[in-house]
């Protein structure tokens, strides 16, 4: 994976049809996804239950592109040998799953994946401040996670500081929560160039019609490369 810092769409699989992984994932990479997030989520770091590394690794071989691992999982370490085992691209751990993320971070790479750092809404940007040179991706929740389809929490300012954090280093700043046309433009201003959306992609499609799936994709990517209009 070679790094560039352009526009990348990446729709969550939490919100397809579970009994059809892998027709999903091969219809939203032929309408247009960058790349395919997997929500992973243990019932205990998050209120909610999703998939292991067993279903990753059934999906891997319909993703084409990116597959995008958000562990929303802790512990995250005796797990990460697994998911290399599966398959994942990159692998994001949560900065408030451990104690030891500057470890965490060490151990995804030396499983040969990119390796990512998530934070909660509640965590500030300077959590990550010794972490830049150990992570190819910052993802930022724009919603407290668990669950797809809620209100977007607007963290510009976070945004903005990872951004200047970040510098020239080849680190992706991915959003994740609530990302739609409406707020895919003030994140991108604000310094993200990576796009979790999962219900604003998969809303009015479905396996059989999966029409809907790109022109939504479409519409976020318009948003995302319009100027933004600062108010007057
Ligand atoms: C939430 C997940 C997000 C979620 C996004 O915990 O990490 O990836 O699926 O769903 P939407 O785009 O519907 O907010
Ligand atoms: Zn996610």
């Amino acid at each position: 994976m070679t790094f560039d810092r352009s526009i990348k769409i990446a729709p969550s699989i939490l919100s397809a049809d579970f009994a059809n992984f892998g027709a999903e994932i091969r219809a939203i990479e032929s309408e247009g996804a960058d790349w395919v997030h997997v929500d992973v989520m243990d019932g205990h770091f998050v209120p909610n239950l999703t998939f292991g590394p067993p279903a990753v690794k059934a999906f891997r071989p319909h993703v084409k592109t990116v597959m995008d691992v958000h562990l929303m999982i802790a512990p995250v370490d005796p797990f990460i040998d697994a998911y290399a085992e599966a398959g994942a691209d990159i692998l994001t751990a949560h900065i408030e799953a451990g104690p030891h993320i500057h470890r965490t971070l060490q151990a995804i790479r030396g499983a040969g994946m990119k390796a990512g750092v998530a934070l909660n809404p509640g965590t500030p940007a300077e959590a990550v401040e010794h972490l830049l040179d150990l992570t190819d991706l910052i993802c930022v929740m724009t919603v407290n996670p668990g669950f797809g389809g809620q209100k977007f929490l607007d963290l510009s300012s976070k945004i903005r500081k990872l951004r200047s954090m970040i510098g020239d280093r080849p680190v992706h700043i991915e959003i994740d929560g609530g990302v739609d046309p409406t707020t895919a433009p003030i994140v991108v201003s604000a310094g993200a160039n990576v796009l979790v959306a999962g219900s604003a992609v998969f809303r009015g499609g479905s396996v059989e019609s999966p029409a809907a799936y790109g022109a939504n994709i479409r519409a976020i990517r318009a948003a995302a490369t319009a100027p933004v209009h600062e108010p007057a």
